[in-house]
């Protein structure tokens, strides 16, 4: 049987694993895909990187341009990241009627409506397991296993780096910018850690799911994303005596009217299964109409769990590229044309609990003026602390849950609250989410 023939951009971490894992268990993948699969071609600027691991066993080139033309290769692996070069190859690949498997969710974010358009013009597949939460299968969960469902809302803790912060803060009582140096220091978080901590890599994964789970477009400049970076060690130890976690989730709820779709901390009950997921593990949680709730668990980062899903794809590949496009599964979980384009519904429209840290002097009347406020919005209280104030100390710190409500009220509620005299500082505004 003739061989799949692959060529691979870009030989760091995830092209070593997929090179390491497609050579380790060839005679099995081989088996599976029902023909071989062979890289034959790997492309990195650092030659001499790729030679090391490769052993010399591969053509090398430090040409990209050249690989993505290169008449031998059926399919091509991008795992060079970013937007810039990675579209303009990934783009060639497919005009020369390549192939795609990439990891690159920034890329798919932010141009695969382009992409995909590009690729089903010209009746290639684009492949992108390994771009979502590395090893998890949740592309194909979504695209394949949950197709009978209408999918209500998708929670995901899909930023490893981040989860790892959150950890490190709760169980030692640490800041933000300690438990970040400790991330540096093992290496799970770059030395330029702004993707992963101000949210925007979690953002890019959310909108890459909410389009298999929607069937809309992607529309990352839609989507909300805020960070963990101003998060302080007081909130996640309040949430803890409430009964709450913090952890950074990236949200896509099918609402009447339009889609949610935004990143940020949220407090979640602690005795959810998705709370009690530590250091740098992912998870994404699904709820749909027919299976009910799934969850999904697994290394989101990796040379490996990624190059898992980067040959997951290619086995796909390897099955169906021989069928005609409209025999395929569809890259988007919809049929291309039946696409809808829903729009992301602004912050002030969606629908959450909120956590509210207020600081206050310490007068009798103040809890009534609060909580005036907060009815006149229509804003119902669930849950309420109030710290004891020091010795001597004339302020302190008042904590309130309240029941879902929309974010304009709160926000009008905030203005007015922090107008009040009695209160001293800004309000400490937190999303929540019961995941039920
Ligand atoms: N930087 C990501 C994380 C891994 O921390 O989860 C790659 O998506």
């Amino acid at each position: 049987m003739k061989s799949l023939n692959v060529g691979l951009l870009g030989i760091g971490t995830v092209g070593g694993g997929t090179f390491n894992v497609l050579t380790r268990n060839a005679a099995l993948i081989s088996r599976r895909a029902g023909r071989p699969i062979r890289i034959v071609q790997v492309a990195d600027k650092n030659l001499a990187l790729a030679r090391e691991v490769t052993g010399g066993k591969v053509e090398l080139t430090d040409d990209a341009f050249a690989l993505v033309a290169n008449p031998a290769i059926d399919v091509v692996v991008e795992l060079i990241g970013g937007y810039g070069v990675a579209k303009e190859l990934v783009l060639a690949a497919i005009n020369n009627g390549k192939h795609v498997v990439t990891a690159n969710k920034a890329l798919l974010a932010v141009h695969g409506n382009e992409i995909f358009a590009a690729a089903r013009a010209r009746g290639v597949i684009v492949a992108f397991e390994a771009a979502v939460a590395g090893g998890i299968p949740i592309i194909k969960a979504l695209r394949e296993g949950l197709t009978a469902n209408r999918i209500q809302w998708i929670a995901g803790i899909i930023n490893g780096t981040t989860n790892f912060i959150l950890s490190e803060m709760r169980d030692k009582g640490i800041s933000f910018d300690v438990a970040l140096k400790e991330a540096q220091l093992l290496g799970y978080a770059e030395a330029d850690p702004t993707f992963d901590i101000e949210g925007i890599d979690a953002a890019h994964k959310i909108t890459i799911l909410s389009a298999l789970a929607f069937g809309i477009p992607m529309q990352f400049n839609r989507a909300h994303v805020e960070g963990i970076s101003k998060l302080e060690a007081a909130d996640i130890k309040y949430a803890e005596q409430l009964g709450y976690r913090i952890k950074l989730l990236g949200i896509a709820k099918w609402r009447v009217g339009g889609v949610e779709l935004r990143v940020h901390p949220t407090l979640i009950p602690a005795r959810r299964l998705i709370a009690n997921v530590e250091g740098a593990m992912n998870a994404i949680l699904v709820q749909a109409d027919a299976v009910g709730s799934t969850m999904y668990y697994g290394k989101g980062a990796g040379a490996e769990p990624t190059a898992s899903a980067v040959i997951a794809d290619l086995v796909d590949v390897a099955r169906l590229h021989t069928a005609s496009p409209e025999h395929r599964v569809p890259s988007l979980a919809f049929q291309p044309d039946a696409v809808k384009d829903t729009s992301v519904m602004p912050m002030a429209d969606i629908e959450s609990g909120y956590y509210l840290r207020l600081r206050v002097e310490d007068k009798r009347g103040v809890l009534a003026d609060i909580t005036r406020i907060l009815a006149d919005q229509q804003i119902s209280i669930d849950a309420m602390i109030q710290r004891e104030p020091g010795e001597g100390e004339s302020q302190t710190d008042i904590i309130m849950l309240t029941h879902v409500t929309q974010e304009k009220f709160v926000d009008a509620a905030i203005t007015k609250i922090e107008a009040l005299s009695v209160v001293t500082q800004k309000v400490v505004r937190l999303r929540m989410e019961e995941l039920g």
